[in-house]
């Protein structure tokens, strides 16, 4: 059975990933997961795994380096890349919202400024709206750009809001829900057909459903 490598998205996913992956019988050593090694197998050997940033996980994939992930469909909504999505998980749940300070009304008149970690969604949301924006992209703690008074608005992941809360802003807007899910490499989906069967049958019963479309 060919081997197959698995990206994992570090960070607020990481841990709900790896406790899926055991609980499918891809056990990690508690060692490895606890070092900064950025790859590790699992105790079987048929799998290898590596940790990268969320928006890294569908570049690896969509150019066969690795060939399957687990990342959020934030991340896949904001990513170009050509993957196939045959599961999707409830770990990860959150939103993408557009959030603004309490008593901010989009009343659609001049430009909206947003600010973001999330460019391209922001983008096709707003464009889809007809309402023309500055997209302002930043790399993260996009909550402060409304006080700061660098944006009227921000396009940004909620989970449990606190965030949002403790920076005085609301959601004005639920732009779209998202989970966590498995992606494949197109070529490998193919090539390494009975190791990604496997893998899908091991992990099939820990997702809500299949998504209705692979891509
Ligand atoms: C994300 C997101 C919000 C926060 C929301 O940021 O961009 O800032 O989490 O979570 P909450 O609704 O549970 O409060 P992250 O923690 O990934 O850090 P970052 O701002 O540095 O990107």
């Amino acid at each position: 059975m060919s081997k197959l490598t698995i990206a994992i998205a570090k960070g607020r996913l990481q841990a709900e990933a790896v406790q899926l992956l055991s609980d499918a019988g891809l056990s990690l050593s508690p060692a490895d997961l606890a070092s900064r090694r950025l790859t590790t197998e699992d105790q079987s050997g048929q799998y290898r795994f590596i940790f990268v940033k969320p928006s890294d996980v569908p570049v690896y994939v969509e150019h066969g380096n690795v060939d399957c992930g687990i990342v959020g469909r934030d991340v896949l909504l904001e990513s170009e890349a050509s993957l196939l999505q045959p599961l999707v998980f409830t770990i990860g749940k959150c939103r993408i919202v557009v959030a603004a300070p309490h008593g901010w009304s989009n009343n659609g008149g001049g430009l909206l400024r947003v600010a973001t970690k999330y460019p391209r969604i922001a983008a096709n949301y707003f464009g889809s709206r007809g309402q023309p924006v500055e997209i302002i992209t930043l790399s993260g703690s996009v909550e402060l750009a409304p006080a700061l008074g660098l944006a009227d608005c921000i396009v940004d992941l909620v989970e449990t809001g606190l965030t949002l809360r403790e920076n005085g802003l609301t959601v004005f807007e639920v732009i779209a829900d998202s989970s966590a899910r498995l992606v494949f490499n197109r070529a490998s989906y193919q090539l390494k057909a009975s190791a990604v069967r496997e893998l899908i049958i091991a992990l099939a019963a820990r997702s809500t459903r299949q998504a209705q479309n692979y891509d």
